[in-house]
């Protein structure tokens, strides 16, 4: 059973006062979905707002029946990675796959050297997997790039901003395919770069190849964000004849289109999420002030700086070790996600002081049995408040596109998820679903499926090379 739990008498009056921040009841995640709904409706009528919902052109999603060996590059979170995917029908795939580390100085540099290493990193992966090049024909590239770009086809897209501390230099309103692609010809590489996904549109391709069509996917992660499938014409803003464009021609056309919400943005204003001092203290710190408002209080780059500051607070009231802190406590980002992580997983008290020793560096007399509850509560507080806007995010896009009640028959609403967050915090869904449950009811949350989708960002770019490909053999 996920500790749950709210104000504990235990617990000093300074931590007490701070539950208001994170714990959130029926009426509070209303109130939040109520806004997040309000900005899908805004961002689907019109440009240039933060919750930018982009159309992605990728028109629909795969059966598990799509087969063809594609190359796939995923840029966005931790790492480069480089995979060549074969998928093999029968919902089925087998991925090879090489990561490159990103430098520090390479994600705040200029974009032509990113893209150049990017592009050598392609080569260099195809030269040691032997990727098998037609004697003439370029091999065919997803480019999983998992950023808000307004997307204007398949394979275009201009980047509107900088998210998860990348800030390169001359990318801002470029077209991404086309940086990519001129490092790779002048490099004389193979590679022909025809599908621009961002990674919640890939892990929504990927969930559906694998299990069936899903309505949702979801990065939490590094990052957080969201894409979904709904009729095209709910996209106002690209107007009525773009989007009868849309529809018709291609063998994939349809009357549906993925939108990339990148609900990571959403509430940028801060009118309806719980900021609290530590929210804010982390947004003036970071290098993307006012921006990404959702993403830091649930995603992984942020939430054990949220946690770091709090306890900082607690220590600079000495109600926490006696008032001694550490230099990792005292550096910006000192304190990995991971560790929350370990924290709330922790079996004994005995493994969180060992964190607490080991890995930040508090002198072990300082630590009563009373600061270790402080210490969990305080993870305990910011992982569950994660998940619960978590759900507040799903549920707003359930209930946009009208699947929060039953058509009648027993239909699932089927959710894919990848990225460290899902993966490895602890109770991260059963969180979820407990908020869910609030927000929709007990036989709303019952009748959503939700489940990892294993590699959305290389399986879902290789899908939509797929229909890329399918898109350019039809008009040849
Ligand atoms: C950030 C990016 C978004 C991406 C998400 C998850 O929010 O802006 O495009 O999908 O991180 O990686």
């Amino acid at each position: 059973m996920a500790p749950t739990g709210t104000a504990s008498t235990a617990l000093p009056a300074e931590a007490q006062a701070l539950e208001k921040y994170f714990v959130l009841d029926k009426a509070r995640l209303n109130e939040i979905v109520g806004g997040f709904r309000r900005e899908f409706e805004d961002g689907l009528k019109n440009f240039g707002r933060d919750t930018a919902m982009i159309p992605s052109y990728c028109l629909n999603v795969p059966n598990g029946t799509e087969v063809g060996t594609f190359l796939a590059l995923d840029l966005g979170g931790t790492n480069l990675r480089v995979c060549e995917v074969k998928l093999t029908g029968n919902h089925d795939f087998s991925v090879k796959q090489q990561k490159y580390k990103v430098s520090e100085a390479l994600k705040h540099g200029d974009a032509k050297d990113l893209f150049d290493y990017i592009a050598e990193s392609v080569d260099a992966f195809m030269t040691e997997v032997g990727t098998e090049n037609g004697e003439d024909e370029a091999v065919h590239l997803g480019f999983t790039f998992s950023f808000p770009v307004e997307q204007t086809a398949l394979d275009k897209g201009k980047l509107l901003t900088w998210t998860k501390g990348f800030a390169c230099k001359n990318a801002i309103g470029h077209d991404v395919v086309k940086l990519l692609q001129d490092s790779l010809d002048a490099k004389h590489i193979k590679v022909k770069c025809s599908a621009l996904v961002n990674d919640t549109v890939g892990t929504l391709l990927s969930r559906s190849y694998q299990s069936g069509p899903a309505l949702i996917g979801a990065i939490f992660g590094t990052g957080t964000n969201g894409a979904y499938i709904d009729k095209t014409e709910t996209i106002e803003k690209l107007g009525k004849e773009a989007i009868a464009e849309s529809v018709k021609g291609g063998p994939d056309a349809g009357e549906y289109m993925v939108i990339n919400t990148e609900w990571g943005a959403i509430d940028n204003g801060r009118h309806v999420l719980p900021v609290s001092p530590f929210d804010n203290k982390l947004d003036r710190e970071s290098i993307n002030p006012r921006k990404q408002a959702f993403e830091k209080m649930v995603s992984g780059m942020y939430l054990g700086e949220i946690v770091r500051n709090m306890l900082l607070y607690l220590i600079d009231f000495s109600v926490l070790f006696d008032g001694h802190s550490s230099e990792a406590m005292n550096t910006h980002y000192g304190l990995d996600t991971a560790l929350v992580s370990e924290i709330e997983a922790a079996k004994s008290d005995d493994q969180v002081v060992n964190v607490l020793t080991k890995e930040l560096g508090i002198t072990e007399e300082f630590i009563k049995p009373a600061d270790v509850q402080i210490v969990k509560w305080a993870c305990r507080m910011v992982t569950m408040r994660a998940a619960s806007l978590s759900a507040c995010a799903l549920a707003a896009v359930v209930l946009h596109t009208g699947h929060a009640q039953s058509k009648g028959g027993d239909e699932t609403v089927d959710i894919g998820m990848d990225g460290s967050v899902a993966e490895f915090l602890p109770f991260f869904e059963e969180r979820m679903r407990a908020a869910l449950r609030l927000i929709l009811g007990d036989e709303g949350e019952k009748r959503i499926s939700m489940g990892l989708a294993k590699d959305g960002s290389g399986v879902g770019a290789a899908l939509c090379a797929l229909q890329a490909k399918k898109a350019e053999d039809a008009n040849v």
